[in-house]
């Protein structure tokens, strides 16, 4: 069987729904997934410019303004898509906050680790994105389909001094759980994997990585000497929504500039 780049690629009617869809690589995917004819949810807990996002940046998507770490939220507004559409295709799994200064600044240091901003960046990262993927996997187990993708980090791949505690444990965390669901999920055509980005240009960290003070020995880390920019996420995501990635699971894709072949 040969396919068109057309037909390998295409997620056109898909229903998909993508998790901090409202900034940086969420954004990104959704753009992506919009432009390529599917039918994306945009989910967010900045209503504001998730409202800016489905006026000015994609006319007319769907948006739910929730929290990812209320697990009852996003399973209410999982169910509600499936109850609408009557199928769920893609879940993008992409929420997620920074973890704050990594393991060289003094705030980052093991005793200065406060232990409510890491109960947080758990809550979002690793238990927000758990209940996400639980979410959309019950109703794709029943429907015997789907695509689950959720966005680690290579800070969750190995240690490193640019990483906070917090976050490397939740985004480990999370690699590991992809590979669960897509252990148990396999049988049911549900295929589940990560993207693991590198540095990108997003609003993650209060701004810090716009910042070419704190992007400089960023970029000094990454091989290609640049950080990321938010649309060179679109490839893989679309690889893994679309049939192309008809027999991939449990795959961690890296998508770093060189950072993890180090
Ligand atoms: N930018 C990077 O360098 C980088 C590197 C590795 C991994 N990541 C991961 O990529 C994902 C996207 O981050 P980004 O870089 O685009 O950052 P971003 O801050 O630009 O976008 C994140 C979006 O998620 C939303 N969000 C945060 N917490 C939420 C919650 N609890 N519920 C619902 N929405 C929430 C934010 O409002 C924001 O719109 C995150 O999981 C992040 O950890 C980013």
């Amino acid at each position: 069987m040969s396919l068109t780049a057309e037909q390998l690629f295409a997620v056109k009617g898909l229903v998909i729904i993508i998790t901090g869809a409202a900034s940086g690589l969420g954004l990104a995917i959704s753009q992506t997934m919009a432009a390529n004819g599917a039918d994306v949810i945009l989910v967010d807990r900045n209503e504001k410019e998730l409202r800016r996002v489905s006026e000015e940046i994609i006319p007319g998507a769907e948006v739910a303004p929730v929290d990812v770490a209320d697990s009852d939220a996003i399973r209410r507004i999982v169910d509600g898509v499936v109850a609408r559409k009557g199928r769920l295709d893609v879940m993008f799994a992409n929420a997620g906050i920074s973890g704050g200064a990594g393991i060289r600044s003094p705030q980052g240091r093991i005793e200065n680790v406060d232990l409510a901003a890491w109960s947080e960046v758990l809550a979002i990262n690793q238990t927000g994105a758990f209940a996400t993927l639980q979410a959309a996997a019950r109703h794709m187990k029943a429907q015997r389909s789907g695509r689950i993708v959720v966005t680690a980090s290579v800070g969750g791949l190995r240690g490193a001094t640019a990483t906070a505690y917090a976050y490397a444990a939740a985004k480990a965390a999370v690699v590991n759980l992809v590979r669960q669901a897509a252990l148990e999920l396999a049988t049911f055509d549900v295929k589940v994997n990560a993207i693991a980005p590198g540095f990108f240009r997003t609003g993650l960290g209060g701004g810090r990585l716009l910042d070419e003070t704190h992007t400089a020995p960023l970029e000094a880390i990454v091989p290609m000497r640049r950080l990321g920019m938010p649309h060179e996420i679109a490839g893989v995501s679309l690889l893994l929504a679309s049939p192309a990635a008809s027999y991939i699971t449990g795959s961690i894709f890296t998508v770093d500039g060189g950072i993890t072949a180090a």
